[in-house]
């Protein structure tokens, strides 16, 4: 037999035998293909969209990485917007569409406390895991068992601000606080605040508060300025807390000034412009943290963004890796396919706890937590390394950037 022949047989032959098998293996191959749905429940529209337009950036740029390396074990995933807005109402309403449309296996969101103390118990009881990207209040995984935060609380970040005010000027001694009331973070937050300041022996001259829908902090301010502070620290959302900076030094105060969680985000620059230079954050997430999954989340991020990733992005993106992983080691231990939807969800929140993760905020972990009542609840971030930055505005104030001081 010549060659020719051996390899016109063989081309025949394997022909024949996909034809054979053609629909069923392609069948087969769609099925695999099915993407795996993951659920984002963040602000893409009113003032809280400041934060959560960077968080569904972060997100976006997950789902290409993860799927360009493979998905989960080769099936991709797919992720399935919901835009909450910036309230309670929306937030429950995303979680809806999400949980019983979109037959997501998870969901990453909402982006503010105030709207997980009221979404997050919906996807509790329906038994579908919750990863908070950005939810800093005390008591956020203590909701349920279902959920989890890569967003570490604020008891454990806020207070590096406050120290590198005083590592800066340390004569600083007399502090006013302001905090948005309507908001629970807010509270959290400035609770955190004030008890820092009482352990820094610090004095607390005044304390106001403010509405997150506020526009005008005159009242506020000219409360405060006579006691002649030296450290101002404010705990609201971007719009608000970018307007009350603005004011503060319009006003005349010209001391320092530390921003909460809620003003973490260079959106607050087009609010303050010049005036927001200054401004100490402290920071759960460094674009120059050196890693593999790091560096490659930062290229990624500047090639869309043509500028340096925020924390809200990185922390975005750290949600939905440990979706995929936590997936990942699941469809090892028991096929995925095998699954049934209830059943996936509650062996993922299995797995998402006892996962440790490799992010870009460095290696993360969960521990579970405990409701008052000693019931079982659900899983505190545990993270090492955080950071303090500052805002640096250029001339102008069009332009700026967050940097890390600590
Ligand atoms: N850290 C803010 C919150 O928890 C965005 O609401």
């Amino acid at each position: 037999m010549s060659k020719v022949s051996l390899s016109k047989r063989l081309i025949v032959f394997a022909i024949a035998a996909l034809l054979a098998v053609a629909p069923s293996a392609l069948l087969a191959q769609a099925q695999e293909v099915e993407p795996i749905v993951i659920g984002v429940a963040v602000a893409q529209t009113s003032n809280v969209a400041l934060l959560g337009q960077e968080q569904v950036i972060g997100a976006q740029i997950a789902e290409e990485f993860f799927n360009a390396r493979g998905g989960v074990n080769g099936r991709p995933i797919r992720l399935a917007f919901a835009d909450t807005g910036g309230d309670e109402a929306g937030a429950i309403n995303a979680f809806q569409t999400l949980i019983n449309r979109e037959n997501v296996v998870g969901i990453l969101g909402p982006t503010l406390s105030q709207q997980a103390f009221a979404a997050d118990p919906i996807a509790d009881q329906a038994g579908v895991p919750v990863i908070a990207p950005s939810n800093t209040a005390r008591g956020i995984p203590q909701i349920g068992r279902f959920i989890f935060r890569v967003s570490a609380p604020v008891a454990i970040v806020a207070p590096n601000a406050v120290k590198q005010a005083l590592k800066q000027n340390p004569d600083i001694k007399r502090v006013a606080v302001f905090y948005a009331q309507n908001d629970a973070f807010s509270v959290s937050e400035t609770g955190t605040f004030q008890q820092t300041v009482k352990d820094l022996e610090l004095e607390l001259l005044d304390v106001q508060t403010f509405q997150t829908t506020d526009t005008d902090f005159t009242t506020q301010i000219t409360n405060v300025l006579p006691l002649d502070p030296q450290l101002v620290i404010i705990s609201g959302l971007a719009a608000d807390g970018g307007n009350l900076v603005k004011q503060l030094r319009e006003l005349g105060y010209e001391g320092a000034i530390v921003g909460g969680n809620g003003l973490n985000t260079a959106n607050i620059f087009p609010v303050c412009q010049e005036l927001c230079d200054g401004i100490l954050i402290a920071q759960a997430y460094s674009y120059q943290y050196d890693s593999e999954v790091n560096n490659a989340f930062r290229e990624a991020y500047k090639a869309k963004q043509e500028k340096e990733p925020p924390q809200f992005s990185g922390q975005a993106f750290a949600g939905i890796q440990v979706f995929v992983e936590a997936l990942t080691n699941l469809d090892n231990r028991k096929p995925l396919k095998d699954l049934d939807l209830a059943t996936l969800r509650a062996e993922l929140r299995e797995e998402i706890m006892k996962g440790k993760f490799d992010t870009p905020l460095g290696p993360i972990s969960f521990e579970e937590t405990k409701k008052d009542d000693g019931s079982p609840a659900g899983g505190e971030l545990v993270q090492e390394q955080f950071y303090v930055a500052q805002i640096q505005m250029d001339p102008g104030g069009a332009t700026g950037r967050f940097v890390f001081v600590d």
